[in-house]
Protein backbone atom coordinates (compact mmCIF):
# COMPACT_ATOMS: atom_id res chain seq x y z
CA UNK A 1 0.00 0.00 0.00
CA UNK A 2 1.39 3.30 -1.17
CA UNK A 3 1.76 6.20 1.91
CA UNK A 4 -1.08 8.62 1.37
CA UNK A 5 -0.91 12.23 3.04
CA UNK A 6 -3.19 15.31 2.29
CA UNK A 7 0.03 17.45 1.82
CA UNK A 8 3.55 16.51 0.46
CA UNK A 9 6.33 18.66 1.04
CA UNK A 10 9.65 18.18 -0.76
CA UNK A 11 12.51 19.78 0.38
CA UNK A 12 13.35 21.03 3.76
CA UNK A 13 14.58 24.36 3.65
CA UNK A 14 12.78 27.70 4.97
CA UNK A 15 10.08 27.26 2.34
CA UNK A 16 9.15 23.72 2.66
CA UNK A 17 9.38 23.77 6.64
CA UNK A 18 6.94 27.05 6.57
CA UNK A 19 4.60 26.04 4.78
CA UNK A 20 4.70 22.48 6.27
CA UNK A 21 3.81 24.62 9.54
CA UNK A 22 1.28 26.58 7.63
CA UNK A 23 -0.71 23.87 6.33
CA UNK A 24 -0.88 21.14 9.65
CA UNK A 25 -3.37 22.53 10.93
CA UNK A 26 -5.53 21.13 7.68
CA UNK A 27 -4.49 17.74 7.15
CA UNK A 28 -1.20 15.68 7.24
CA UNK A 29 1.91 16.32 6.08
CA UNK A 30 4.96 14.32 5.19
CA UNK A 31 8.40 16.20 4.26
CA UNK A 32 10.89 14.27 2.34
CA UNK A 33 14.07 15.74 2.55
CA UNK A 34 17.44 13.48 0.74
CA UNK A 35 20.00 13.96 3.72
CA UNK A 36 19.79 15.56 7.02
CA UNK A 37 16.65 17.97 7.40
CA UNK A 38 18.80 20.67 8.47
CA UNK A 39 21.21 20.45 4.89
CA UNK A 40 20.08 23.31 2.83
CA UNK A 41 20.79 25.84 1.20
CA UNK A 42 18.65 27.99 3.86
CA UNK A 43 21.13 26.65 6.51
CA UNK A 44 23.95 28.41 4.93
CA UNK A 45 22.26 31.79 4.67
CA UNK A 46 24.74 34.63 6.14
CA UNK A 47 23.37 38.39 5.97
CA UNK A 48 19.27 37.84 6.39
CA UNK A 49 16.02 38.93 5.31
CA UNK A 50 15.38 42.12 3.52
CA UNK A 51 12.12 43.90 5.23
CA UNK A 52 10.47 47.32 5.89
CA UNK A 53 10.90 47.01 9.73
CA UNK A 54 12.45 50.70 10.38
CA UNK A 55 10.01 52.72 11.08
CA UNK A 56 11.64 55.36 8.95
CA UNK A 57 12.24 53.35 6.03
CA UNK A 58 9.39 52.95 3.24
CA UNK A 59 7.82 50.13 0.94
CA UNK A 60 8.18 52.01 -2.01
CA UNK A 61 12.15 52.13 -1.49
CA UNK A 62 12.52 48.57 -1.09
CA UNK A 63 10.17 47.98 -4.20
CA UNK A 64 12.21 50.39 -5.97
CA UNK A 65 15.65 48.87 -4.95
CA UNK A 66 13.84 45.53 -5.91
CA UNK A 67 12.45 46.62 -9.69
CA UNK A 68 16.25 48.48 -10.10
CA UNK A 69 18.11 45.05 -9.53
CA UNK A 70 16.07 43.49 -11.74
CA UNK A 71 16.35 45.28 -14.33
CA UNK A 72 12.88 45.78 -16.00
CA UNK A 73 11.86 42.24 -15.88
CA UNK A 74 10.47 42.23 -11.87
CA UNK A 75 6.43 41.57 -12.25
CA UNK A 76 5.62 44.86 -10.22
CA UNK A 77 2.29 43.29 -8.51
CA UNK A 78 4.83 40.36 -7.27
CA UNK A 79 7.31 42.70 -5.91
CA UNK A 80 4.60 44.98 -4.13
CA UNK A 81 3.17 41.99 -2.64
CA UNK A 82 6.26 40.50 -1.40
CA UNK A 83 7.62 43.61 0.04
CA UNK A 84 4.27 44.43 1.53
CA UNK A 85 4.03 40.84 2.93
CA UNK A 86 7.69 41.38 4.78
CA UNK A 87 7.26 43.04 8.62
CA UNK A 88 4.68 40.02 8.83
CA UNK A 89 6.61 37.56 7.64
CA UNK A 90 9.27 38.70 10.17
CA UNK A 91 6.87 38.58 13.15
CA UNK A 92 5.77 35.00 12.50
CA UNK A 93 9.51 33.80 12.37
CA UNK A 94 9.78 35.88 15.68
CA UNK A 95 6.64 34.39 17.16
CA UNK A 96 7.73 30.40 16.01
CA UNK A 97 10.81 31.64 17.90
CA UNK A 98 13.66 33.05 16.17
CA UNK A 99 16.06 34.78 17.72
CA UNK A 100 17.62 38.20 15.55
CA UNK A 101 20.05 40.20 16.34
CA UNK A 102 18.50 43.26 18.33
CA UNK A 103 20.57 46.73 18.73
CA UNK A 104 18.82 48.84 21.50
CA UNK A 105 15.65 47.00 22.14
CA UNK A 106 14.85 46.53 18.42
CA UNK A 107 15.91 44.28 15.41
CA UNK A 108 19.48 45.52 14.46
CA UNK A 109 19.21 46.19 10.23
CA UNK A 110 22.71 45.06 7.84
CA UNK A 111 23.37 46.53 4.99
CA UNK A 112 23.74 44.71 1.73
CA UNK A 113 24.01 46.02 -2.24
CA UNK A 114 21.70 47.38 -4.51
CA UNK A 115 19.43 48.35 -1.02
CA UNK A 116 19.22 52.11 -0.61
CA UNK A 117 19.21 51.89 3.35
CA UNK A 118 19.61 49.52 6.22
CA UNK A 119 17.28 46.94 6.07
CA UNK A 120 18.77 43.07 6.42
CA UNK A 121 16.94 41.52 9.84
CA UNK A 122 19.75 38.82 10.72
CA UNK A 123 20.94 36.45 12.84
CA UNK A 124 24.39 37.48 12.92
CA UNK A 125 26.00 35.96 10.03
CA UNK A 126 24.34 32.80 10.33
CA UNK A 127 20.67 33.87 9.79
CA UNK A 128 19.49 31.02 7.65
CA UNK A 129 20.62 28.03 10.51
CA UNK A 130 18.65 30.58 13.04
CA UNK A 131 15.81 30.20 10.58
CA UNK A 132 16.25 26.28 9.65
CA UNK A 133 16.34 25.44 13.63
CA UNK A 134 13.19 27.87 14.47
CA UNK A 135 11.47 25.92 11.82
CA UNK A 136 12.58 22.46 12.59
CA UNK A 137 11.98 22.93 16.25
CA UNK A 138 8.39 23.94 15.57
CA UNK A 139 8.06 20.83 12.95
CA UNK A 140 9.36 18.16 15.58
CA UNK A 141 6.59 18.53 18.21
CA UNK A 142 3.77 18.86 15.84
CA UNK A 143 1.50 15.64 15.60
CA UNK A 144 0.23 16.21 11.77
CA UNK A 145 3.72 16.24 10.35
CA UNK A 146 6.13 13.56 9.63
CA UNK A 147 9.81 14.21 8.85
CA UNK A 148 11.48 11.75 6.05
CA UNK A 149 15.52 12.02 5.88
CA UNK A 150 17.65 10.44 3.63
CA UNK A 151 14.39 9.96 0.99
CA UNK A 152 15.01 11.28 -2.34
CA UNK A 153 12.39 12.55 -4.76
CA UNK A 154 12.24 10.92 -7.83
CA UNK A 155 9.62 11.59 -9.92
CA UNK A 156 6.30 13.80 -9.53
CA UNK A 157 3.28 11.32 -10.36
CA UNK A 158 1.16 12.32 -12.92
CA UNK A 159 -1.20 11.27 -15.36
CA UNK A 160 1.76 10.25 -17.09
CA UNK A 161 1.83 7.20 -14.93
CA UNK A 162 -1.57 6.27 -14.98
CA UNK A 163 -1.19 5.70 -18.81
CA UNK A 164 -2.12 8.70 -20.12
CA UNK A 165 -0.28 10.33 -22.98
CA UNK A 166 0.78 13.89 -21.52
CA UNK A 167 2.25 16.47 -24.04
CA UNK A 168 4.39 20.22 -23.77
CA UNK A 169 0.67 21.64 -24.37
CA UNK A 170 -1.76 19.90 -22.18
CA UNK A 171 -3.43 22.37 -19.72
CA UNK A 172 -4.90 19.35 -17.51
CA UNK A 173 -2.11 17.66 -15.91
CA UNK A 174 -2.22 16.67 -12.17
CA UNK A 175 0.20 15.97 -9.44
CA UNK A 176 -0.90 13.01 -7.59
CA UNK A 177 2.54 12.56 -5.04
CA UNK A 178 5.81 11.33 -6.00
CA UNK A 179 8.12 8.04 -6.29
CA UNK A 180 10.72 8.62 -3.28
CA UNK A 181 13.68 6.84 -3.03
CA UNK A 182 14.61 5.60 0.63
CA UNK A 183 18.23 5.71 0.03
CA UNK A 184 18.20 3.85 3.35
CA UNK A 185 16.75 0.36 2.46
CA UNK A 186 17.10 1.04 -1.36
CA UNK A 187 13.47 1.00 -2.04
CA UNK A 188 11.28 3.17 -4.02
CA UNK A 189 7.80 3.56 -2.99
CA UNK A 190 5.19 5.97 -4.36
CA UNK A 191 4.26 8.63 -1.78
CA UNK A 192 0.46 10.04 -2.65
CA UNK A 193 -0.47 13.54 -1.78
CA UNK A 194 -3.51 15.20 -2.04
CA UNK A 195 -1.04 18.50 -3.01
CA UNK A 196 2.39 18.73 -3.66
CA UNK A 197 4.67 21.26 -3.05
CA UNK A 198 8.28 21.59 -4.67
CA UNK A 199 10.66 23.34 -1.93
CA UNK A 200 13.64 21.18 -3.54
CA UNK A 201 15.84 24.78 -3.71
CA UNK A 202 18.68 25.48 -6.75
CA UNK A 203 20.86 23.96 -8.31
CA UNK A 204 24.76 26.11 -7.52
CA UNK A 205 26.06 22.03 -7.92
CA UNK A 206 25.87 22.82 -11.84
CA UNK A 207 28.76 24.97 -11.73
CA UNK A 208 32.27 24.06 -11.15
CA UNK A 209 32.52 26.83 -8.36
CA UNK A 210 29.54 27.24 -6.08
CA UNK A 211 28.85 29.03 -2.67
CA UNK A 212 25.59 26.17 -2.23
CA UNK A 213 26.28 23.32 -0.19
CA UNK A 214 25.71 19.79 -2.61
CA UNK A 215 22.22 19.23 -2.20
CA UNK A 216 22.09 22.20 -4.98
CA UNK A 217 20.88 19.82 -7.90
CA UNK A 218 18.17 21.26 -9.25
CA UNK A 219 16.17 18.06 -8.76
CA UNK A 220 12.93 19.59 -8.38
CA UNK A 221 13.55 21.66 -11.51
CA UNK A 222 14.08 18.66 -13.60
CA UNK A 223 11.11 16.77 -12.25
CA UNK A 224 9.08 19.43 -12.77
CA UNK A 225 10.13 19.74 -16.41
CA UNK A 226 9.84 16.50 -16.98
CA UNK A 227 6.41 16.30 -15.54
CA UNK A 228 5.95 19.15 -18.58
CA UNK A 229 5.82 22.25 -16.06
CA UNK A 230 6.82 25.50 -17.27
CA UNK A 231 9.88 26.68 -16.19
CA UNK A 232 11.13 30.47 -16.82
CA UNK A 233 13.95 32.90 -16.84
CA UNK A 234 16.68 29.87 -16.12
CA UNK A 235 19.15 32.12 -18.20
CA UNK A 236 19.59 34.64 -14.89
CA UNK A 237 22.13 32.54 -12.43
CA UNK A 238 23.71 34.76 -9.75
CA UNK A 239 27.02 34.92 -8.87
CA UNK A 240 28.01 36.10 -5.33
CA UNK A 241 30.62 38.59 -5.95
CA UNK A 242 32.97 37.51 -2.74
CA UNK A 243 33.40 34.13 -1.74
CA UNK A 244 37.05 32.85 -0.51
CA UNK A 245 39.68 31.81 -2.67
CA UNK A 246 42.18 29.40 -0.92
CA UNK A 247 42.43 26.04 -1.12
CA UNK A 248 39.83 23.56 0.56
CA UNK A 249 37.57 26.43 1.50
CA UNK A 250 35.29 25.75 -1.10
CA UNK A 251 34.03 29.09 -2.48
CA UNK A 252 32.85 29.95 1.51
CA UNK A 253 30.81 32.74 1.31
CA UNK A 254 31.63 35.77 2.11
CA UNK A 255 28.61 37.83 3.33
CA UNK A 256 27.74 41.66 1.43
CA UNK A 257 27.24 42.31 4.50
CA UNK A 258 30.92 42.57 4.95
CA UNK A 259 30.71 45.37 1.93
CA UNK A 260 27.80 46.61 3.97
CA UNK A 261 29.42 47.48 6.71
CA UNK A 262 32.61 49.48 5.11
CA UNK A 263 34.50 46.44 3.33
CA UNK A 264 36.43 47.37 0.34
CA UNK A 265 37.38 45.52 -2.63
CA UNK A 266 41.11 46.16 -3.69
CA UNK A 267 43.47 44.86 -6.34
CA UNK A 268 46.75 43.04 -5.43
CA UNK A 269 48.87 46.99 -5.25
CA UNK A 270 45.51 47.80 -3.08
CA UNK A 271 44.10 50.51 -5.85
CA UNK A 272 39.88 50.48 -4.26
CA UNK A 273 38.91 49.69 -8.35
CA UNK A 274 35.40 49.25 -7.90
CA UNK A 275 34.84 52.50 -8.28
CA UNK A 276 36.32 52.58 -11.47
CA UNK A 277 33.19 50.32 -12.93
CA UNK A 278 29.96 51.70 -11.10
CA UNK A 279 29.88 55.40 -8.62
CA UNK A 280 27.85 52.57 -6.11
CA UNK A 281 31.46 51.22 -5.41
CA UNK A 282 30.89 47.83 -3.02
CA UNK A 283 27.55 48.49 -2.77
CA UNK A 284 26.59 48.39 -6.13
CA UNK A 285 23.90 45.42 -7.67
CA UNK A 286 25.89 41.87 -7.19
CA UNK A 287 25.78 41.30 -10.91
CA UNK A 288 27.72 45.00 -11.60
CA UNK A 289 29.96 43.74 -8.32
CA UNK A 290 31.10 40.31 -9.79
CA UNK A 291 31.21 41.25 -13.50
CA UNK A 292 33.52 43.86 -12.88
CA UNK A 293 35.65 41.46 -10.34
CA UNK A 294 35.28 38.92 -13.62
CA UNK A 295 36.50 41.69 -15.80
CA UNK A 296 39.40 43.04 -13.15
CA UNK A 297 41.00 38.82 -13.47
CA UNK A 298 40.62 38.48 -16.71
CA UNK A 299 42.52 41.72 -17.82
CA UNK A 300 45.20 41.88 -14.69
CA UNK A 301 45.75 37.80 -15.48
CA UNK A 302 45.59 37.63 -11.43
CA UNK A 303 43.53 34.72 -9.58
CA UNK A 304 42.15 37.35 -6.51
CA UNK A 305 41.13 40.47 -5.83
CA UNK A 306 40.55 41.28 -2.08
CA UNK A 307 38.35 42.41 0.48
CA UNK A 308 40.25 44.67 2.87
CA UNK A 309 37.90 44.80 6.42
CA UNK A 310 41.35 46.04 8.50
CA UNK A 311 40.03 49.17 8.77
CA UNK A 312 36.93 48.13 10.57
CA UNK A 313 36.86 48.32 14.54
CA UNK A 314 38.06 44.56 15.91
CA UNK A 315 34.85 44.51 18.18
CA UNK A 316 31.92 45.37 15.46
CA UNK A 317 33.77 42.69 13.13
CA UNK A 318 33.65 39.82 15.41
CA UNK A 319 30.15 41.20 16.60
CA UNK A 320 28.75 41.15 13.05
CA UNK A 321 30.74 38.37 11.75
CA UNK A 322 32.05 35.64 14.06
CA UNK A 323 31.12 32.98 11.36
CA UNK A 324 33.18 34.54 8.58
CA UNK A 325 36.00 35.42 10.75
CA UNK A 326 36.40 32.29 12.44
CA UNK A 327 36.13 30.51 9.25
CA UNK A 328 38.52 32.48 7.61
CA UNK A 329 41.05 32.29 10.60
CA UNK A 330 40.32 28.31 10.42
CA UNK A 331 41.87 29.03 6.38
CA UNK A 332 44.56 30.94 7.72
CA UNK A 333 43.38 34.58 7.24
CA UNK A 334 43.20 36.98 9.87
CA UNK A 335 40.50 39.28 8.73
CA UNK A 336 41.32 42.18 11.50
CA UNK A 337 44.86 42.48 9.89
CA UNK A 338 44.65 40.87 6.54
CA UNK A 339 42.88 41.34 2.89
CA UNK A 340 40.70 38.31 2.36
CA UNK A 341 40.78 36.58 -1.14
CA UNK A 342 38.19 36.40 -3.04
CA UNK A 343 36.47 35.28 -6.13
CA UNK A 344 33.09 35.11 -7.55
CA UNK A 345 31.41 31.81 -7.47
CA UNK A 346 27.86 31.00 -8.91
CA UNK A 347 25.32 31.48 -5.70
CA UNK A 348 21.68 31.87 -6.59
CA UNK A 349 18.98 30.80 -9.53
CA UNK A 350 16.74 33.51 -10.33
CA UNK A 351 14.76 31.45 -12.46
CA UNK A 352 12.47 27.90 -11.96
CA UNK A 353 9.31 26.47 -11.89
CA UNK A 354 7.06 29.01 -13.31
CA UNK A 355 3.93 29.77 -10.47
CA UNK A 356 1.84 32.78 -10.22
CA UNK A 357 1.09 34.87 -7.08
CA UNK A 358 -0.31 32.16 -5.13
CA UNK A 359 2.50 29.51 -6.06
CA UNK A 360 0.37 27.42 -8.30
CA UNK A 361 2.75 25.85 -10.86
CA UNK A 362 1.11 25.08 -14.40
CA UNK A 363 0.63 21.12 -13.16
CA UNK A 364 -2.59 21.26 -10.85
CA UNK A 365 -2.15 20.48 -7.44
CA UNK A 366 1.83 20.64 -7.67
CA UNK A 367 2.61 24.21 -6.07
CA UNK A 368 6.25 25.59 -5.94
CA UNK A 369 7.96 27.90 -3.45
CA UNK A 370 11.60 29.60 -2.86
CA UNK A 371 14.47 28.95 -4.91
CA UNK A 372 13.21 26.66 -7.12
CA UNK A 373 10.17 28.48 -8.22
CA UNK A 374 10.16 31.94 -10.79
CA UNK A 375 7.90 33.66 -9.04
CA UNK A 376 8.02 37.07 -11.06
CA UNK A 377 9.84 38.71 -7.93
CA UNK A 378 13.67 38.70 -9.23
CA UNK A 379 13.11 39.53 -12.41
CA UNK A 380 16.86 39.84 -14.45
CA UNK A 381 18.51 39.98 -10.82
CA UNK A 382 17.44 39.07 -7.42
CA UNK A 383 18.18 42.05 -4.88
CA UNK A 384 20.56 40.69 -1.82
CA UNK A 385 18.69 38.82 1.11
CA UNK A 386 15.20 39.08 -0.77
CA UNK A 387 15.17 35.35 -1.45
CA UNK A 388 14.40 34.30 2.04
CA UNK A 389 11.88 36.45 2.05
CA UNK A 390 10.12 35.43 -1.20
CA UNK A 391 10.31 31.67 0.39
CA UNK A 392 8.86 32.49 3.26
CA UNK A 393 6.01 35.18 1.70
CA UNK A 394 5.08 32.32 -1.42
CA UNK A 395 4.92 29.40 1.16
CA UNK A 396 2.37 31.60 2.39
CA UNK A 397 0.81 32.08 -0.19
CA UNK A 398 0.94 28.40 -1.16
CA UNK A 399 -0.30 27.20 1.82
CA UNK A 400 -3.43 29.45 1.92
CA UNK A 401 -4.60 27.87 -1.62
CA UNK A 402 -3.88 24.32 -1.56
CA UNK A 403 -5.49 24.37 1.69
CA UNK A 404 -8.60 24.98 -0.39
CA UNK A 405 -7.26 22.52 -3.25
CA UNK A 406 -7.52 19.59 -0.97
CA UNK A 407 -11.01 20.13 0.37
CA UNK A 408 -13.08 17.39 -1.32
CA UNK A 409 -10.14 15.65 -2.83
CA UNK A 410 -9.19 12.13 -2.48
CA UNK A 411 -6.27 10.00 -3.20
CA UNK A 412 -5.76 8.53 -6.73
CA UNK A 413 -5.67 4.98 -7.30
CA UNK A 414 -3.81 2.59 -9.92
CA UNK A 415 -0.70 3.99 -9.50
CA UNK A 416 2.01 1.85 -10.59
CA UNK A 417 4.82 0.33 -8.30
CA UNK A 418 8.43 1.53 -9.33
CA UNK A 419 9.37 -0.41 -12.49
CA UNK A 420 12.91 -1.31 -12.40
CA UNK A 421 13.05 -4.42 -14.02
CA UNK A 422 15.74 -5.01 -16.30
CA UNK A 423 18.07 -2.23 -14.42
CA UNK A 424 21.26 -3.66 -12.98
CA UNK A 425 23.80 -2.37 -10.27
CA UNK A 426 26.14 0.15 -11.43
CA UNK A 427 29.62 -1.31 -11.62
CA UNK A 428 31.22 1.62 -13.02
CA UNK A 429 29.83 4.87 -10.73
CA UNK A 430 33.04 6.42 -11.09
CA UNK A 431 32.15 7.80 -14.61
CA UNK A 432 28.67 9.39 -12.73
CA UNK A 433 31.55 11.02 -11.15
CA UNK A 434 33.41 11.81 -14.62
CA UNK A 435 30.55 12.99 -16.08
CA UNK A 436 29.54 15.49 -12.96
CA UNK A 437 32.86 17.21 -13.20
CA UNK A 438 32.80 17.67 -17.07
CA UNK A 439 29.53 19.12 -17.01
CA UNK A 440 30.22 21.35 -14.02
CA UNK A 441 33.47 22.63 -16.24
CA UNK A 442 31.35 23.20 -19.19
CA UNK A 443 28.90 25.45 -17.24
CA UNK A 444 31.59 27.05 -15.96
CA UNK A 445 33.76 28.09 -18.78
CA UNK A 446 30.85 28.37 -21.52
CA UNK A 447 27.43 29.75 -19.01
CA UNK A 448 29.29 31.90 -16.75
CA UNK A 449 29.12 35.76 -15.89
CA UNK A 450 30.39 36.38 -19.27
CA UNK A 451 28.55 34.55 -22.22
CA UNK A 452 28.89 33.98 -25.89
CA UNK A 453 27.25 32.86 -28.71
CA UNK A 454 30.32 30.54 -29.31
CA UNK A 455 30.28 29.45 -25.66
CA UNK A 456 26.54 28.64 -25.58
CA UNK A 457 26.85 26.05 -28.50
CA UNK A 458 29.57 24.89 -27.39
CA UNK A 459 28.22 24.39 -24.22
CA UNK A 460 24.49 23.00 -26.13
CA UNK A 461 26.80 20.59 -27.54
CA UNK A 462 28.49 18.93 -24.63
CA UNK A 463 25.55 18.84 -22.77
CA UNK A 464 23.59 16.48 -25.26
CA UNK A 465 26.62 14.22 -25.50
CA UNK A 466 26.52 13.79 -21.13
CA UNK A 467 23.05 13.84 -21.69
CA UNK A 468 22.68 10.64 -24.03
CA UNK A 469 25.68 9.21 -22.42
CA UNK A 470 24.01 9.77 -18.64
CA UNK A 471 20.05 8.70 -20.12
CA UNK A 472 21.49 5.44 -21.50
CA UNK A 473 23.09 4.59 -18.34
CA UNK A 474 20.03 5.67 -16.28
CA UNK A 475 17.85 3.09 -18.26
CA UNK A 476 20.11 0.27 -17.70
CA UNK A 477 21.20 1.12 -14.22
CA UNK A 478 19.19 0.48 -10.48
CA UNK A 479 18.78 4.07 -9.40
CA UNK A 480 20.94 5.68 -7.02
CA UNK A 481 20.96 9.23 -5.50
CA UNK A 482 24.77 10.31 -7.38
CA UNK A 483 23.22 9.23 -11.18
CA UNK A 484 19.48 10.68 -10.16
CA UNK A 485 21.15 14.44 -9.55
CA UNK A 486 23.56 13.77 -12.14
CA UNK A 487 20.23 13.64 -14.57
CA UNK A 488 18.42 16.04 -12.52
CA UNK A 489 21.92 18.76 -13.04
CA UNK A 490 22.02 18.16 -16.96
CA UNK A 491 18.70 18.85 -17.49
CA UNK A 492 19.04 22.21 -15.21
CA UNK A 493 21.94 22.84 -17.82
CA UNK A 494 19.88 22.55 -21.04
CA UNK A 495 17.55 24.53 -19.67
CA UNK A 496 19.97 27.01 -18.70
CA UNK A 497 22.01 27.22 -21.80
CA UNK A 498 18.82 27.02 -24.10
CA UNK A 499 17.28 30.28 -22.25
CA UNK A 500 20.58 31.93 -22.32
CA UNK A 501 20.75 30.85 -26.48
CA UNK A 502 17.17 32.58 -26.83
CA UNK A 503 18.16 35.76 -25.36
CA UNK A 504 19.64 38.19 -27.66
CA UNK A 505 20.37 40.89 -25.14
CA UNK A 506 22.61 41.47 -22.07
CA UNK A 507 19.76 42.02 -19.15
CA UNK A 508 20.56 41.82 -15.38
CA UNK A 509 22.61 38.27 -14.94
CA UNK A 510 22.43 37.75 -18.44
CA UNK A 511 25.60 39.06 -20.32
CA UNK A 512 26.68 38.48 -23.79
CA UNK A 513 29.38 39.63 -26.01
CA UNK A 514 27.07 39.22 -28.71
CA UNK A 515 24.33 41.34 -27.70
CA UNK A 516 25.99 43.50 -25.36
CA UNK A 517 22.85 45.95 -24.89
CA UNK A 518 19.73 45.71 -23.23
CA UNK A 519 16.99 45.35 -26.48
CA UNK A 520 13.13 46.33 -25.23
CA UNK A 521 11.89 44.64 -27.62
CA UNK A 522 13.23 41.07 -25.38
CA UNK A 523 11.88 42.59 -22.33
CA UNK A 524 10.19 39.51 -21.64
CA UNK A 525 10.19 36.14 -19.47
CA UNK A 526 11.95 33.16 -21.25
CA UNK A 527 9.28 30.41 -20.69
CA UNK A 528 10.35 26.90 -21.59
P1 LIG B 1 16.75 25.08 0.33
O1 LIG B 1 16.94 25.79 1.59
O2 LIG B 1 17.95 24.88 -0.53
O3 LIG B 1 16.11 23.66 0.65
C1 LIG B 1 15.99 22.68 -0.35
C2 LIG B 1 15.64 21.37 0.33
O4 LIG B 1 15.25 20.41 -0.64
C3 LIG B 1 16.80 20.73 1.07
O5 LIG B 1 16.29 20.21 2.28
C4 LIG B 1 17.24 19.60 0.16
O6 LIG B 1 17.87 18.52 0.79
C5 LIG B 1 15.89 19.18 -0.39
N1 LIG B 1 15.93 18.44 -1.67
C6 LIG B 1 16.46 18.84 -2.84
N2 LIG B 1 16.26 17.89 -3.77
C7 LIG B 1 15.58 16.89 -3.18
C8 LIG B 1 15.09 15.63 -3.61
N3 LIG B 1 15.26 15.18 -4.86
N4 LIG B 1 14.44 14.84 -2.72
C9 LIG B 1 14.26 15.25 -1.43
N5 LIG B 1 14.74 16.42 -0.97
C10 LIG B 1 15.37 17.24 -1.84
N6 LIG B 1 19.23 34.42 0.71
C11 LIG B 1 18.81 35.49 1.43
O7 LIG B 1 17.69 35.97 1.24
N7 LIG B 1 19.63 36.03 2.37
C12 LIG B 1 20.87 35.54 2.62
O8 LIG B 1 21.55 36.04 3.49
C13 LIG B 1 21.33 34.45 1.87
N8 LIG B 1 22.58 33.95 2.06
C14 LIG B 1 22.95 32.82 1.39
C15 LIG B 1 24.20 32.25 1.66
C16 LIG B 1 24.57 31.07 1.05
C17 LIG B 1 25.91 30.46 1.34
C18 LIG B 1 23.67 30.44 0.15
C19 LIG B 1 24.05 29.15 -0.51
C20 LIG B 1 22.45 31.02 -0.14
C21 LIG B 1 22.07 32.20 0.47
N9 LIG B 1 20.85 32.80 0.21
C22 LIG B 1 20.45 33.88 0.92
C23 LIG B 1 19.87 32.16 -0.68
C24 LIG B 1 18.84 31.42 0.19
O9 LIG B 1 19.50 30.81 1.26
C25 LIG B 1 18.11 30.37 -0.59
O10 LIG B 1 17.65 30.87 -1.80
C26 LIG B 1 16.91 29.87 0.21
O11 LIG B 1 17.33 29.49 1.48
C27 LIG B 1 16.27 28.71 -0.50
O12 LIG B 1 15.36 28.09 0.34
P2 LIG B 1 14.53 26.85 -0.19
O13 LIG B 1 13.71 26.37 0.95
O14 LIG B 1 13.88 27.19 -1.45
O15 LIG B 1 15.64 25.76 -0.57
C1 LIG C 1 25.12 37.37 1.55
O1 LIG C 1 25.08 37.31 2.78
O2 LIG C 1 25.92 38.03 0.89
C2 LIG C 1 24.11 36.60 0.81
C3 LIG C 1 22.88 37.38 0.74
C4 LIG C 1 22.00 36.84 -0.33
O3 LIG C 1 22.35 35.92 -1.06
O4 LIG C 1 20.90 37.38 -0.45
Amino acid sequence: MPEKYDFLVLGSGGAGLSYALRVARFGTVAIITKKDSAESNTNYAQGGLASVVASDDRFEDHINDTLIAGAGLCHPDIVELVVRDGPSVIRELLDWGAQFTMKDGKLDLGREGGHSRNRIVHAADRTGKEIEKTLLSAIASHPNIKVFEHHFALELITEHHLGRKVTRYDDDIHCYGAYVFDTRSDKVEPVLAKATLLATGGVGEVYLHSTNPSIATGDGIAMAYRAKARVANMEFTQFHPTTLNVPEANSFLISEAVRGKGGILRDRSGHAFMSDYDERAELAPRDIVARSIDDYLKKSGDESVYLDVTHIDKKILSDSFPHIMETCRSYGVDITREWIPVVPAAHYLCGGVLTDRDGRTTIHGLYCAGEAACTGLHGANRLASNSLLEAMVFSKRAAEKSAEYVRDRNWISGVPDWDDSGTINAEEAILIHHNKQELQQVMWNYVGIVRSNLRLERAFCRTYLLYEETESFYQRTRVSVALCELRNLIVNAYIITRSAMSRKESRGLHYTTDYPRQDKEACRDTII
